[in-house]
Parts: structure tokens; sequence; C-alpha cells
């Protein structure tokens, strides 16, 4: 609830749920969902979006060389480091509506309820939009463009869900791996602070009955692939004790995967194969290739360990049915410890707006895990519906979703000025 006798600017609910159902339109599936990977027609069309909002509210806007949107309220001191806020607004397939757009539109509301009522933060204060924070290419690109650079052989390396090159996805947003290469990280000389609103996608918050969570620390989380290599012969003719089939020892994998955090990791560590894929992949043929995605989170330090866990179940899977296989990591992006700052102004900010708080882990990645490395970053959580995301019935109260937007923009009052 917000507080009645603030005097401070609060923004705008009606106009927050406008946008959030607008921008939903933007890939939005039969099921209710939105599937909108970066660099997609739906990708496109809600940048445009953005780009006509920010104008709309008299806001600048600019974009980078890897997709990242910039939507900039200017500061009476333009030559100090500027406040971020932000998240994304890609989305996996059939997700949510909320899931990283939340925090885009919260920013872009609350820069404009401060444009409305006529405050001149001392710092500029941008709404960033990472671009595939979902990982469709690779997991926080745009983040860790801003806050790593990223390399041409790297870039090179990486192709979509169907095997499709980040070069031609690059090219859809008029840039290019050159563009991106060139692109120079930013330093905390740039930016000051960096504070990322999000539903939470867990339970925590419900069930405690409680409005906001202060983040403490996010997840460390590692992606993959292992792939059980088999023969290809005719389904029909060939007898079952003669059939090197991939699925055997997948099977094997997939059964093991699920017991791997409760031997190797602590109470919260997961592991999850989301996609899996077959060659040649026809009913009437044996399985020569299967290709399955891992992913496996816990505490920061300890994902090596799960890592290492999940390599031996592969080799034990493989060896159990005379198969081959081949694993290989993508990426590890490690966890991390939100500044202490940062979660004191999302704190104090919260009491302003009159509404509890508590401190807790992130069990999602987010961008700020990523920005975390070079500027001092908070996160704010409001609570999911039954702890439901990346799924179409992801939800979030009204009523919460506008506490979370005026915690939001109570932090970046505290933080800009
Ligand atoms: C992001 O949504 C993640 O945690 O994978
Ligand atoms: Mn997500
Ligand atoms: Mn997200």
């Amino acid at each position: 609830m917000v507080s009645e006798t603030s005097k401070q600017p609060r923004i705008n609910l009606d106009r927050l749920l406008g946008d959030i159902e607008a921008l939903g339109r933007f890939g939005a599936t039969d099921r209710g969902g939105v599937n909108r990977p970066v660099y997609s027609d739906a990708d496109l069309g809600a940048r445009q979006w953005l780009e006509a909002a920010a104008i709309d509210a008299g806001l600048g806007f600019r974009s980078d060389a890897i997709g990242n949107c910039f939507l900039t309220l200017a500061g009476a001191q333009p030559n100090e480091p500027k406040v971020w806020t932000g998240s994304h607004i890609d989305t996996v397939p059939d997700g949510g509506r909320l899931d990283g757009a939340y925090g885009v539109l919260s920013g872009l509301e609350c820069l404009r309820t401060l444009v409305e009522v006529g405050f001149v933060p001392a710092r500029t204060i941008e709404v960033v939009a990472f671009a595939d924070e979902e990982g469709a290419y690779g997991s926080f690109l745009g983040s860790r463009a801003l806050a790593d650079g990223l390399a041409a052989d790297y870039l090179t390396g990486l192709a979509g869900r169907h095997g499709e090159p980040l070069a031609d996805g690059l090219a859809r947003i008029g840039s290019s791996i050159d563009a991106v290469v060139a692109q120079a990280p930013i330093s905390a000389d740039e930016v000051a602070a960096f504070v990322e609103l999000h539903i939470e996608q867990g339970p925590v918050l419900e069930d405690a009955g409680l409005d906001i969570g202060v983040v403490t620390d996010i997840v460390e989380v590692a992606h993959g692939f292992v792939t059980f290599l088999g023969q290809a012969d005719h389904a029909g003719t060939t007898p079952m004790a003669l059939r090197r089939d991939a699925t055997r020892a997948a099977g094997s994998f997939l059964t093991g995967l699920p017991t791997v955090p409760a031997d190797h990791g602590s109470r919260t560590a997961v592991s999850t194969c989301g996609m899996i894929g077959v060659e040649p992949g026809a009913a009437n043929i044996v399985v020569e290739e299967i290709r399955l995605s891992l992913d496996v989170r816990d505490r920061a330090g300890n994902v090596p360990a799960l890592q290492g866990a999940v390599e031996e179940l592969a080799r034990r899977s493989a060896d159990e049915h005379g198969l081959n296989h081949r694993l290989q990591w993508t990426s590890l992006t490690p966890g991390v410890a939100l500044d202490g700052g940062m979660q004191q102004q999302v704190a104090d900010a919260a009491d302003r707006v009159g509404v509890s708080h508590h401190r807790m882990v992130s069990g999602a990645g987010h961008d700020a895990q990523v920005m975390a490395r070079v500027v001092p970053t908070g996160m704010i959580f409001v609570p999911s519906k039954n702890g439901r995301s990346h799924s179409p019935v992801e939800s979030t109260a009204p009523s919460d979703l506008e506490t979370g937007a005026n915690v939001l923009l109570e932090t970046l009052i505290g933080t800009a000025t």
C-alpha cells in the first residue's frame, strides 16, 4: 500500500498497467504469454514502441551496438556519473508479460513521473533495456557488453536456438559484430549506481505476506550442453540388442540429473534440462545424436562442484550403454553479493513508501549480477502470484506492481540527488 500522507511524487498505476498491456502485445501468444526473443520481429516492434514512449514522455532515447536501449532524463550535473535502472524486454519462449518488462516499464513510468512534477535530479537517470537477458544467443549478452566488453571470436561462435548466427540478428538492428567489439565497456566513472526492479519469480514474498524483497545475493549459473552419440539405424529391422541408441544414455542421464543438487550442492541448488534435440529426428530412425541443455545453479562458489558431478553422471550414462558423449559448458555467470549501500537505499526507500521489506537471495539470474561487477548495484523484488514465472501464468497483483514502482522511484530519487 502506498502511504496516503506522502508528499513525494508517486507513479501512475493505470499508465504503468497500460504500458505492460501495450508492450505485451509484441509477441503475444495464444496461451496468453509472450514470445519475444532478442532481434525477432516482436523484439524489433517492442524497441520501436519503447522509443516512441520515451520521446512521448520527454525523455532522450538511444541504443547501442548490441541492442541495449537507453531512456534518458538529463540531470542538473550532466558530468556526474549517471544512475541506471532497467531490466530487459526480451522473453523466454511463451514467457510472461512481467519478467524484465516490469522493470523497464516501471523505470519509464518513474522518469515520466519526475518529468511531470518538474523534478530535476542532480545526476542523469537512465533506464536501460538490456539485450538478450534470456540468453537466446548467450546469457546476459547486453549487460556483458556493457560491463566487460565482448570479443569477436566469442561473438562469431554464438548462434540462436535454431542455429542462426548472431551476426544475422545484429544485422536486423543495423549492427554488426565489429560494431559490438568496438564498443567500450562502461566504468564506474560513467555510472554511479544501478538498481533493477523485477518480479520475484518465486514464492518467498507471497508466502511471508511481505511487500518488497531487498536482494542481497544472486545465484551462480552455469549453462552448457551434453550430447550423447549413437548410430542411426532402421527402427524396424535393427534388433534391440544391436542398437547404439543415443536415447538410452540420455534416459540414464535425465534420471540422474535431479539427484545432483541434493548430493553435491547446497539446500537451494538446482539442475535443469530444458531443451532436447534429436538427430536425425524421425519416428522410424534409431536416434544417432541427442543434445540436452544444462542449467545448474547454486550460491556463489558452489557451482563448479555441481558441474563436476554432472560431468561424472554424463560419463557413467554413456559408458553404461557403450556410447560416446561430448559435454561443453558455454557460460558460468558468477554469483554475487549486491552492494550493501544499495541494499540500504532500497530498504530506506521501502520505509519512505511505507511498505514492509525483507532481505533475500535471488535464485533467478539477472542483468544486475553482471552490472554488479562494475557498478554498486541493488535489486528490488515484488511478489509473484504462486511463485510462477517463465510461463504465461506469471502474474503480480496491480497493488504490488504499484508498490514496487514507487520503491524504485524513491530509490532513484535517493541515489540521483
Ligand atoms: C533468467 O531468467 C534466468 O534466471 O534464467
Ligand atoms: Mn527470465
Ligand atoms: Mn528477468
